[in-house]
């Protein structure tokens, strides 16, 4: 069987990350300009994404690169404030004729654009007024999303509504690392969680209202995934309790960002844990975050191993000495693209598309003038070898999207992480295919066969 013979094979990137020109062209501050430039220690090394890529000088060439590597699609961000510098209200239109021109080079191209609205990089001056904490951030976020709908929707087909909500809360708004770099207690984390929940449900409404063209609507959360230990009944069991239970407070849980969007309703176990936290939370808020959704995106790059316990509980079987490691110091464990996918499709019922899955690794330019990658072709290889198990055993596998296209700003972490199958020397912003690069050319021709 295999991957379907439409299956799309891309490539993700987000704005933030890529772009640069942070100050150019009209573009308004997001939360992550000023957190990476107001304090040097807010970033590895005091790296800031003012130039990162320069992507937004650079485009064409980059889209030339995918084109070589062979993608069928691209996820990109579009930076709000580049489009809205305030956030709302006044339209600056050389940042929608940036993203107008990126379209159509990748059309002309034969790439699809898969869009994703907001990647993290949150429009400063809505911040000041109190961010994802306004009761009114949902419209705001809304407002945006029409302007952009109204201006691509006649050749993007694909949307993602926000990129990995678990993470711009918990890590932006609870543990102060990413920008906005706040550190609130948990009534008013839960209550930024909400909000954004709702803008995710404003924005479905505003692309299906506005869209000129049928389209195919998304998330891409992040996945927090278990696997069982063992293909006993038992661990199998286990590991899909513990993906989805929220008994022990961790608001990392999929079910608390998942189950309102897919299943319209928080689950009932988290909701108890958090009784004392709880925003209020209306019936009607419940039909606007469960807007019906086309696809289901989520990111994954790894997760942890569980064992039926004696209880009937489950209990975490921890890593190994000397376990396999990715450069960010995340586990290599392939079975999360099996496994994964497998309890999300029988949950949430819904195609799958892997929005985000890569990893990073210390690369660098060897003598022969090219970047060789092995640990990041093995990686890949395994991941998908899971991927297409699951797609043997009729879990409905749409897509892959590699993160990353280029090495780029990778948040709290600078330039000191490298994703890309695409290595970016900042100095003087010269793109090298890695080994990984051609040989993702090679999945994508053979569409995944070359994976046995
Ligand atoms: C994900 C983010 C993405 C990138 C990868 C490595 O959590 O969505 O922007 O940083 O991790």
């Amino acid at each position: 069987m295999g991957f379907s013979k439409d299956f799309v094979w891309g490539v993700a990137t987000a704005s933030y990350q890529i772009e640069g020109a942070a100050f150019e062209d009209g573009k308004g501050l997001s939360v992550w300009d000023v957190f990476s430039n107001k304090n040097p220690r807010a970033v590895k090394n005091g790296d800031t994404g003012n130039t990162a890529c320069d992507h937004y000088h650079r485009f064409k060439e980059d889209v030339g690169i995918m084109s070589e590597i062979g993608v069928k699609a691209y996820r990109f961000s579009i930076s709000w404030p580049r489009v809205l510098p305030e956030g709302t209200g006044k339209v600056n239109e050389k940042g929608l004729d940036f993203y107008d021109a990126l379209v159509d080079e990748l059309l002309a191209k034969g790439i699809k654009p898969y869009v994703t609205l907001f990647h993290w990089d949150y429009p400063y001056e809505l911040y000041k007024k109190g961010g994802w904490l306004n009761p009114e951030s949902p419209d705001w976020f809304a407002e945006y999303v029409k302007v952009i709908v109204d201006r691509l929707s006649d050749r993007v087909e694909y949307w993602m509504t926000l990129n990995e909500p678990q993470c711009f809360i918990l890590i932006g708004h609870e543990a102060g690392v990413h920008a906005p770099g706040l550190k609130l207690d948990r009534s008013q984390v839960l209550l930024a969680a909400h909000n954004a929940l709702l803008a995710h449900g404003r924005a479905v409404q505003a692309i299906r209202g506005y869209s000129k063209n049928p389209c195919k609507i998304g998330y891409a959360p992040a996945g927090s995934v278990v696997f069982p230990e063992t293909n006993s009944q038992e661990d199998i069991d286990a590991a899909r309790k513990a993906m989805f239970s929220c008994d022990s407070g961790n608001l990392w849980v999929s079910s608390w960002w998942m189950d309102p969007v897919f299943l319209g309703k928080y689950p009932e176990d988290g909701l108890k844990v958090n009784e004392k936290w709880l925003p209020q939370i209306k019936q009607e808020d419940m039909k606007i975050i469960s807007q019906p959704l086309d696809f289901f995106g989520v990111n994954i790059y790894h997760g942890r191993k569980v064992r039926a316990d004696q209880k009937g509980g489950y209990e975490y079987a921890g890593d190994k000495p000397g376990y396999a490691r990715t450069a960010i110091d995340w586990a290599v464990t392939p079975e999360a693209l099996y496994w994964g996918p497998k309890f999300y499709y029988e949950r949430y019922k819904k195609p799958v598309i892997i929005t985000e899955n890569g990893m990073s690794n210390i690369d660098w330019v060897s003598v022969d003038g090219k970047v060789h990658d092995p640990q990041r072709i093995d990686y890949l290889y395994r991941y998908i070898r899971e991927l297409k198990r699951a797609a043997d055993d009729n879990v409905d596998v749409q897509g892959y999207m590699l993160w990353s296209l280029l090495d780029n700003f990778e948040w709290a972490e600078g330039y000191s992480q490298r994703f890309g199958i695409v290595y970016v020397d900042f100095e003087t912003q010269k793109r090298i295919i890695k080994d990984s690069g051609y040989w993702y050319r090679e999945v994508i021709e053979s569409n995944g066969e070359n994976i046995k």
